[in-house]
């Protein structure tokens, strides 16, 4: 890393907040380039231009059309390119990725590993996709690879698990993970709204995205949950083979009879670790009022992180926006400059590969809306062959058609024989519409 002296008087950035930033004026500092000026990055610029982490300096901004991004508070020191060449040709010590996606962002990790800088990045897709094989170029080059922003933005989930946690033997983790489905569910609850009136206000107020399938597929907390299971079993799996169901079949009735249970619906995110396998799922869920998952609404996230010594560990707190996201980033490029050695959890070469399904045992909340009345009898038939209990009836269909649902709760059982079952039904034709099965968390 190269010693620089640092001159305060000519170099002040305009909105440093009562002189913090450069408290100790001389000091070996750190050049860090920052790739992407949108959201995440203007934050993460403020961070280090105006406050107080006086041994980082920020030397480069690099974006498409950049002269459009330029900002009157940046430094003048600091040189705006749309060359990301040069940015791998000089002399930065740590490059920040906050462009998103996995290309061209991962090509640039890659090659700013391989010149000799270490990178920092807010990016769940690259990592959740390509972290080992980025993680061995950081090892081969003698870099560091950190990236903690990409789960849960401000809550330092990662580096809990990471360092915090380090001497546990995790196997349970358990997240609410993406604000927008918990925009959405929260609105559904609070305001009795359908599924797709509580998008629409997302969308109208910025919380979802033009295109909402990622999130609302399950497809975001998938890559979140990759990357939990490297850093907290030291698991190897590919975000793609983690299953996931869609919140869009959850209706307004269902918050009805999940509050009568002391309960609301989250998109949960759970992976469990039973001998050689990885258990994992991405899913609506019941969540129990008393859970502290129940508790994060709009853009805040919770992870309860379960250890055969220790028990749960909760981390909570916002897990998107560019505020808390640029905290994270920061903090690890403080760590990257303080040459903190990470653990070896997520190193790749200690990564072990499990066996992932997604063969959860729990109760469950059934929806099932019937062909007529009389298939009830059917459906008990059904779930009895295939081992499952009901545990009570919420509701029983009503009206010639069986306009209104059946609503059970079952006992304890595998995901895989309530698929089986849910799939006999559907094929018996007992089910016009796709059913909806909840798990009951506890
Ligand atoms: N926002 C959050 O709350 C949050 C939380 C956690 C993690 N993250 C992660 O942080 C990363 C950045 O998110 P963000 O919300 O800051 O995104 P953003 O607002 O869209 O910012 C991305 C920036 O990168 C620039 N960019 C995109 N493609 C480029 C290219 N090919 N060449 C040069 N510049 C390019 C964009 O320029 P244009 O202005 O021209 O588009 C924009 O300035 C993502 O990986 C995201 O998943 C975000």
């Amino acid at each position: 890393m190269a010693i620089m002296t640092w001159d305060a008087q000519t170099d002040e950035p305009a909105k440093r907040p009562q002189g913090r930033a450069f408290a100790d004026a001389r000091v070996a500092h750190c050049k860090v380039a920052l790739l992407g000026f949108g959201t995440v990055g203007q934050s993460v610029a403020e961070l280090l231009c105006l406050q107080s982490h006086s041994h980082l300096r920020l030397t480069h901004i690099f974006n498409r059309q950049v002269k459009r991004k330029q900002a009157s508070w940046v430094p003048s020191y600091v040189r705006w390119t749309e060359d990301i060449d040069e940015v791998l040709a000089s002399d930065v010590d740590v490059v920040i990725e906050v462009v998103g996606g996995v290309d061209p962002a991962g090509s640039w990790v890659r090659r700013a590993l391989e010149s000799g800088k270490s990178v920092v990045t807010a990016n769940k897709h690259l990592i959740a996709k390509h972290g080992t094989e980025l993680l061995e170029v950081a090892r081969q080059n003698g870099q560091k690879l950190e990236f903690g922003a990409s789960v849960a933005g401000g809550v330092p989930v990662l580096c809990g698990l990471e360092h915090g946690l380090s001497g546990e033997r995790l196997f349970r983790l358990a997240g609410v993970l993406n604000g927008t489905c918990n925009y959405i569910l929260s609105n559904m609850e609070s305001r009795g709204l359908s599924f797709a009136d509580a998008l629409a206000k997302a969308q109208e107020l910025g919380y979802a995205e033009a295109d909402p399938s990622d999130d609302v597929h399950g497809v975001d907390a998938a890559c979140k949950l990759a990357i939990l299971a490297r850093v907290g079993f030291g698991a190897d799996v590919h975000p793609d083979k983690i299953h996931r169901r869609s919140i869009e079949g959850v209706e307004a009735i269902d918050f009805r009879y999940a509050k009568k249970l002391g309960a609301t619906i989250r998109q949960t995110s759970l992976a469990e670790v039973r001998g050689n396998d990885l258990l994992a799922a991405v899913q609506p869920a019941v969540v129990p009022h008393s859970s502290p998952l129940a508790h994060a609404k709009d853009n805040q996230n919770a992870l309860l992180a379960t250890g055969v010594h220790g028990g749960e560990t909760l981390f909570a707190g916002r897990g998107a926006g560019g505020g808390p996201t640029s905290v994270a980033v920061v903090s690890d490029v403080v760590s990257i400059s303080r040459k903190r050695v990470p653990p070896a959890n997520s190193e790749a070469s200690s990564l072990k590969t499990y066996s992932v399904n997604h063969n959860f045992e729990f109760p469950y909340y059934l929806r099932l809306t019937l062909r007529k009345v009389g298939d009830s009898a059917g459906v008990t038939r059904i779930l009895s062959k295939h081992g499952i209990e009901v545990r009570s009836v919420l509701q029983r269909p009503r009206g010639a058609k069986a306009k209104s649902p059946l609503i059970l709760l079952v006992e304890p059982c595998r995901a895989l024989e309530l698929e089986a079952a849910l799939q006999e039904m559907v094929k018996q034709g007992c089910l016009p519409q796709e059913p909806l099965s909840l798990p009951l968390l506890s």
